[in-house]
């Protein structure tokens, strides 16, 4: 038996990504999204509310983008409940931020990974939101979650996901199968 939810959606594993970006007095400023994603080899999307960060979007052309994780949770839930138009987040979330070299955009050091975006496209949906496209410029990685061989390790990362279902965090686990590899077993018999 199924159960109809009609247009209710659920998307699973929604990321939980952290925006961060200057505005015209140079203050950074973080918020926390979930609905975005990679939508090519080096492009990025998401869609926006109106908020301090799609003010800077539109100011900059550009923006960092990090991904959530477990040790950091409380910080990127905070960057999601609190408006900049308020508070400096940055200063009472004490987290610290050096400026891009690619970008005019802060990067936020406490998060390990880093995406490092200019705006190629802003544009406003039918129902006054922003439909944000991103050219990722450079992807930075603090070597703690590095492998041995210099390679992004997401174990060490432990990102969290957004359970929209449940609205709550979910950290992603381990290596379960090889991509392009598994089903072969099946294309094969
Ligand atoms: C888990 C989570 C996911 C969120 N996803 C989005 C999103 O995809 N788009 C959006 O416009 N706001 C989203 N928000 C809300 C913004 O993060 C929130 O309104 C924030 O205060 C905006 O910050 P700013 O005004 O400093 O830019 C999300 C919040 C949480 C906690």
């Amino acid at each position: 038996m199924r159960k109809d939810f009609g247009n209710e959606t659920v998307v699973t594993p929604l990321p939980v990504l952290i925006i961060a970006t200057y505005d015209e007095n140079g203050m950074p400023n973080a918020m926390n999204a979930a609905w975005g994603c990679q939508s090519n080899y080096h492009e990025v999307i998401f869609h926006l509310s109106s908020h301090k960060t799609t003010d800077n979007l539109q100011l900059k052309k550009a923006f960092t983008l990090s991904f959530a994780d477990r040790k950091n949770l409380l910080i990127a839930d905070y960057f999601g409940v609190e408006s900049g138009y308020k508070v400096n987040k940055i200063e009472k979330a004490g987290v610290h931020t050096v400026k891009s070299k690619f970008v005019d955009a802060p990067i936020i050091e406490e998060f390990p990974l880093t995406l490092e975006c200019k705006v190629t496209e802003i544009s406003k949906t039918a129902s006054g939101e922003f439909r944000v496209i991103g050219d990722v410029v450079n992807m930075s990685a603090d070597e703690t979650i590095l492998d041995s061989q210099g390679k992004i390790d997401l174990s060490k990362l432990e990102p969290i996901s957004y359970d929209s279902a449940k609205h709550c965090y979910r950290v992603l686990g381990g290596i379960v199968g090889q991509a392009f590899h598994d089903g072969l077993k099946i294309k094969n018999m």
